[in-house]
């Protein structure tokens, strides 16, 4: 198992390497508040930010780091120009830089792990720049996608919407301990009905009966990492969360590229399979930016997509 996900992160290392035209720096902040698992947190906030800006979380993948993160992918840039702020977390597991969505404390509200550490961040960072608490988005590729179904589990009160590419469903990874790999999870074999998942998601915060953050999932047919599967078991747990059928309402093909298929199942989730695809999904910032929203510039007549207005 090792080996494979050391020759993914090389995968992904190769596709990242396009360099951003940027106003400002990556840096690290030491002391952002409780930090049960000593996170390492990194921020990217674009010179020209003004108060009220959304705010992007972007946890690595297993064997990545935040700078992988932060130079793989275009959200500093599109900060930029778009005045959101964004957030590299880097993982203490530095056997195998994987997070921890195993764990119990991750997998409760307020109860410690690497979620609660990554939420501390984004608790700074609202009162550091007078940030948009209700405008927080998470979206992470492999390990950063399980984090991102966890993050918006564990913290329906803090995100406003998440994008989880090539992950699995919250709880799915659950162990005893803070790095667990599940190869029962990843090769599929973790099967469950939409009210089992959701009960788990539930008892994440129980008795939370305010907003949940709308969800976009993503998955290649061909992958062998983790396996396809998990997409169905997101599909169960999220459509069930938000007490939607699990047959989507609207289907459509070759979107955003030939052989993706996007199914919406109502407002608040959305997931797209994409044919013949592996492990090393092509993000497409696009997708996210459109269902987080922000590339919106508010109007009289039109609010941008929050807590507040979704
Ligand atoms: C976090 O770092 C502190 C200070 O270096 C150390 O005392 C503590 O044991 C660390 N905790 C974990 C979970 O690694
Ligand atoms: C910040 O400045 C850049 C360069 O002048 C501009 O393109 C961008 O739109 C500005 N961003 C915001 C949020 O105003
Ligand atoms: C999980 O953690 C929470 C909060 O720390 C605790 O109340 C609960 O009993 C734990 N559950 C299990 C199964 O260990
Ligand atoms: C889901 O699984 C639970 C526990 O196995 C079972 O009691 C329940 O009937 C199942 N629900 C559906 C809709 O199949």
């Amino acid at each position: 198992m090792v080996a494979i996900r050391a020759s993914l992160a090389t995968l992904f290392l190769a596709a990242c390497a396009s360099a951003q035209q940027l106003s400002s720096t990556l840096t690290q902040i030491k002391d952002f508040g409780p930090n049960p698992r000593n996170v390492t947190m990194y921020i990217y906030v674009p010179k020209n930010i003004t108060t009220n800006a959304p705010i992007m979380v972007v946890p690595h993948w297993c064997h990545g780091t935040a700078k992988d993160a932060f130079n793989g992918r275009p959200y500093a840039s599109l900060g930029d120009q778009y005045g959101f702020i964004s957030i590299y977390p880097d993982s203490p597991n530095k056997a195998d830089q994987c997070w921890d969505v195993s764990s119990n404390a991750s997998l409760t509200h307020n109860g410690g792990g690497d979620a609660l550490s990554i939420v501390n961040m984004v608790r700074w960072t609202i009162e550091k720049y007078g940030a948009d608490k209700d405008r927080v988005f998470v979206t992470g590729t492999s390990s950063g996608a399980m984090m991102t179904n966890v993050l918006l589990g564990s913290y329906p009160d803090v995100f406003a919407a998440g994008s989880a590419w090539a992950g699995v469903a919250f709880g799915c990874f659950a162990g005893n301990g803070y790095d667990v790999w599940s190869d029962a999870c990843a090769t599929g074999k973790i099967i469950k009905n939409g009210t089992e998942w959701a009960a788990m998601v539930k008892n994440a915060f129980p008795g939370y009966t305010g907003f949940r953050p709308k969800m976009q999932v993503l998955h290649g047919t061909a992958d062998t990492v983790l396996y396809p599967q998990n997409l169905m078991e997101e599909i169960k747990e999220w459509t069930s969360v938000f007490g939607y059928s699990e047959t989507p309402e609207e289907t459509t093909k070759d979107t955003p590229l030939k052989g993706w298929t996007r199914y919406s199942y109502g407002p608040k989730f959305e997931a797209y399979e994409a044919a013949g695809v592996t492990h090393d999904i092509p993000n497409q910032a696009d997708l996210v930016m459109d269902w987080f929203d922000l590339k919106c510039k508010a109007t009289m007549s039109r609010m941008c997509y929050s807590r507040a207005s979704g």
